[in-house]
């Protein structure tokens, strides 16, 4: 027989009035419930059903205008390069379109979906460390603004494909400037024996060699240490690396223009102190005012993460002795974050009765079958009953984007707020879509 394991005391969570007020987009209404922007989230899931995405349009804006006016306020000369993988839905990208920012890109899926939105090729970056011979011909014969090159192979053969082509790509190299992030093992990328980047100490050579390939510009460095960097610390040390780094290349008689300072700028999921865009231009102004370059950042998580929310049902409460386990119609094949780096994602009631009970922990979970399909254990909420909703925060960056069919679960549906209006923006697979492109040989049948 199992001995009876009472759950442990609840941890020092913020409240759910302390998460909502934290957010200046969340805001409880006495009757319609939890809202985002002026929607009641309670209409939407009316309309859509759950498991549903919401992405707040007006939320996007602001953030990526503060952002401009944090690098604008240091007086950088730095354009925003919207990291596609953090949130890559064609209306997402709209709203950095119509804003004027340009794409960070990894794949020809993202260009695409980039260049379907109205963001120009010459304001996309091509990141990535396995660009295939296809990314290399498109992104050159787009003209795309910059191909940040993670290798010396990579190098060759862009300038193969390039010249090859008649044309000249404007690169930078990716540097591996050997600094640890501090962030989750699984999101850091900057230190000596991640795949990222070409060594610190090879890049000078490699920039010489590049400088005297045919069909390749070098107009500078890039560098990305990792995601969800909550300290500036790591980012002064790559940036000094950087610097340091440009100064010798031009001291050898190079023309460096530019440097890509990467994103991972970090967001508060729970109550971490996270560091502010005014002071991350402060980090970038420190370490490259003298040099009269143009930065280039590419911000994913910060810009959309907080703008999102994961709207889904309570399917039903099981009561296991001490432990209450609130299981929902969204599972892991949706956010896969908690299960796959423990990532920790505010849950709050959508009702307006249900913002103001009595909390007692539960453990919020999914219906597929793995016990990694947790979205947060022994966390403070109300009597959530059969049917209740629930939002689950912080869901706008890579939330969507990760999502699977595992257990043949269909993607869920999305709709984007701005004020007081709202829209469908994307439809809830429909189950015959999951094997739509499959075949089953003749000589099966
Ligand atoms: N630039 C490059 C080259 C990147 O690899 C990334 C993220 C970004 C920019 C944007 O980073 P952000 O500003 O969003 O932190 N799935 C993980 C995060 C993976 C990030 C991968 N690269 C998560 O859910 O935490």
């Amino acid at each position: 027989m199992t001995a009876n394991i009472p759950n442990p005391p609840p941890p020092d969570d913020p409240s759910i009035a302390e998460l909502i007020a934290a957010r200046p987009p969340l805001a409880t209404h006495p009757m319609d419930g939890l809202m985002l922007d002026g929607v009641a989230l309670n209409a939407i899931a009316d309309a859509l059903g759950t498991p549903t995405w919401v992405y707040s349009a007006a939320t996007m804006r602001a953030r990526l205008n503060e952002l401009a006016a944090a690098l604008r306020g240091a007086g950088l000369n730095a354009q925003i390069r919207y990291a596609v993988k953090a949130n890559d839905h064609l209306a997402v990208l709209r709203v950095f379109a119509r804003a004027g920012a340009g794409a960070d890109v990894v794949s020809e899926g993202e260009f695409l979906r980039a260049r379907e939105a109205g963001i120009p090729s010459s304001r996309t970056v091509f990141s990535g460390v396995g660009k295939s011979t296809a990314e290399l011909r498109l992104a050159a014969a787009e003209g795309i603004g910059q191909i940040n090159v993670e290798s010396a192979e990579e190098l060759h053969a862009l300038s193969a494909i390039a010249a090859g082509m008649g044309l000249t790509a404007r690169i930078a190299l990716r540097v591996n400037p050997d600094v640890d992030a501090g962030t989750h093992s699984k999101i850091t990328t900057g230190r000596a024996g991640d795949k990222f980047g070409i060594p610190y100490h090879h890049a000078a050579a490699l920039y010489a060699t590049a400088a005297a390939l045919p069909g390749l510009r070098p107009a500078g460095l890039a560098v990305h240490i990792g995601s969800q960097v909550l300290s500036l610390a790591p980012y002064r040390a790559a940036y000094a690396r950087l610097a340091t780094l440009v100064r010798d290349l031009r001291a050898a008689g190079h023309t460096v223009s530019s440097v890509d300072c990467g994103g991972g700028l970090g967001i508060a999921y729970r109550n971490e102190p996270a560091t502010t865009p005014a002071a991350l231009a402060g980090t970038l102004r420190d370490a490259f005012q003298d040099l009269d370059l143009e930065l280039i950042i590419e911000p994913g998580r910060w810009l959309v993460s907080p703008a999102g929310v994961l709207l889904a049902a309570v399917v039903l409460v099981k009561q296991d002795n001490d432990a209450r386990f609130v299981v929902l119609d969204a599972g892991m094949n949706d956010l896969i974050r908690p299960a796959m780096y423990e990532a920790w994602h505010g849950i709050v009631p959508v009702s307006p009765v249900d913002a103001v009970a009595d909390v007692s922990p539960a453990d919020v979970v999914g219906p597929v079958c793995e016990s990694s399909d947790t979205f947060a254990r022994n966390r403070l909420l109300p009597p959530l009953v059969a049917g209740a909703r629930v939002a689950i925060l912080d869901a706008g960056a890579y939330g969507a984007v990760m999502s699977s069919t595992y257990n043949a679960r269909p993607l869920a549906a999305a709709a984007m707020v701005d004020g007081e209006r709202w829209s469908a923006i994307r439809d809830r697979q429909p189950h015959a879509a999951l094997w739509r492109d499959e075949r089953v040989p003749g000589w099966l049948t």
